[in-house]
């Protein structure tokens, strides 16, 4: 029997802003969840939020892109979108763009990162949630957990590492997707997901080994809002699922990236390039300057198909170093102002204000 792990989320509205989410919120999606467990479409869930976003993290036996499962999310974030409503939440119902759902959740709005895979004796995974920022944002600390031996040293010393791992990698323009392996295709790969608003790291799969390698060990959601609504509605605050030790990378070497406050895009407005910093749940809520982007890690064991406990895993003194730099590298960008490169650059603002500055202008360019 294979286990399927998914977390499925939305922002559904916020309290203030966009800064984060209303407890009634969680009571909503919790009730729902529980009725769900007891009868049957779940196993077991864990509800949270990252600043603004409505996480809803869930075991099941039925697969990816399950229906049910699909469905009993998009009715959570339905009757969670009627209480913000309710409330005056700002947003309310921000990422659902389509009406009616017809069988997968995908497209509509909400992000998804799915896995499905055969329980270990001891499966320890990671959900991973960020707010303002968008999925990118994972490519440099994925890459790090499962192809960088300056990270992990697993990759280095387990010889159930040391052959690497396979990588899928989106273009989330063109809609494509390519597998390749590391680290024989390692400068190629960078080549890609470096250009990290269109190249993704959609899932990572091992090698012939230990494990079976059509199972993936990391998946992130890639959902783009803008393409779904065709206008800016709000960033694609994305979120991971890593499965740790035992041939993978230890739980340590799948955090450690995370001790470094890399720029991401997001922020306010979506428009802007600033540092992500790892935080508790409790900190998990975007203040300064709607920001700057978070991320939380919470750790699970999973055992036939059921959450046992969790772990809120930077809510560590290990982090504060980390999130000290993050506050410098804020300060430090937030002084350019709407000057690029803390304000993203033009391509990437097309889906804002800016066509429209240049409709107005347009009859007064002259040729020079
Ligand atoms: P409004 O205040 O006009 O909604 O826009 C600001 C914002 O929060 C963008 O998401
Ligand atoms: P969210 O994408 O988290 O709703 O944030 C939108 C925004 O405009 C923040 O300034
Ligand atoms: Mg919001
Ligand atoms: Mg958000």
């Amino acid at each position: 029997m294979k286990t399927t792990f998914s977390i499925i989320k939305a922002d559904v509205g916020g309290c203030p802003g966009h800064a984060k989410v209303h407890e009634r919120l969680i009571e909503v999606a919790e009730n729902k969840l529980k009725e769900a467990k007891e009868n049957g479409i779940i196993k077991d869930f864990f509800v949270t939020n990252c600043g603004d976003d409505l996480e809803l993290i869930m075991t099941h036996d039925k697969g990816e892109d399950n229906e049910e499962v699909h469905g009993l999310a998009w009715n959570v974030f339905k009757e969670a979108t009627e209480t913000a409503k309710e409330l005056g939440l700002y947003g309310a119902g921000q990422d659902l763009l389509k009406d009616a759902f017809s069988g997968n959740i995908k497209g509509m709005g909400p992000g998804i990162a799915e896995m499905e895979f055969t329980e270990r004796k001891s499966e320890p995974v990671i959900a991973f949630l960020m707010d303002k920022t968008e999925p990118g944002a994972f490519n440099l600390p994925i890459f790090r957990i499962f192809a960088d031996p300056f990270n992990t040293a697993g990759l280095v010393i387990d010889p159930n590492l040391h052959s690497g791992f396979v990588f899928e990698i989106w273009d989330i323009k063109e809609h494509k997707r390519v597998f390749m392996k590391c680290p024989e295709e390692m400068y190629d790969l960078l080549a890609l997901i470096g250009a990290k608003s269109r190249f993704v790291i959609k899932r990572v799969f091992p090698k012939e080994g230990k494990l079976p390698s059509n199972e993936p060990v990391a998946v992130v959601s890639t959902e783009k809002l803008y393409q779904i609504a065709g206008e800016y509605i709000g960033k694609d605050d994305p979120v991971a699922i890593v499965r740790a030790q035992s041939g993978l990378p230890a739980l340590g070497e799948v955090l450690e990236p995370f001790a470094f406050p890399h720029l991401v895009s997001g922020w306010m407005r979506g428009s802007h390039n600033g540092p992500i910093m790892p935080v508790s749940l409790k900190q998990a809520k975007c203040t300064r300057f709607d920001g700057p982007p978070r991320v939380v890690a919470i750790g699970f064991q999973v055992k036939n198909g059921m959450l046992t406990g969790y772990e809120d895993l930077f809510d560590d003194p290990a982090f504060d170093y980390t999130r000290q730099k993050a506050m410098e590298i804020a300060e430090y960008m937030r002084r350019h102002g709407p000057f690029e490169p803390h304000r993203l650059p033009l391509e990437e603002m097309e889906y804002t204000t800016l066509p429209k500055v240049m409709e107005k202008l347009k009859e007064r360019f002259e040729e020079v």
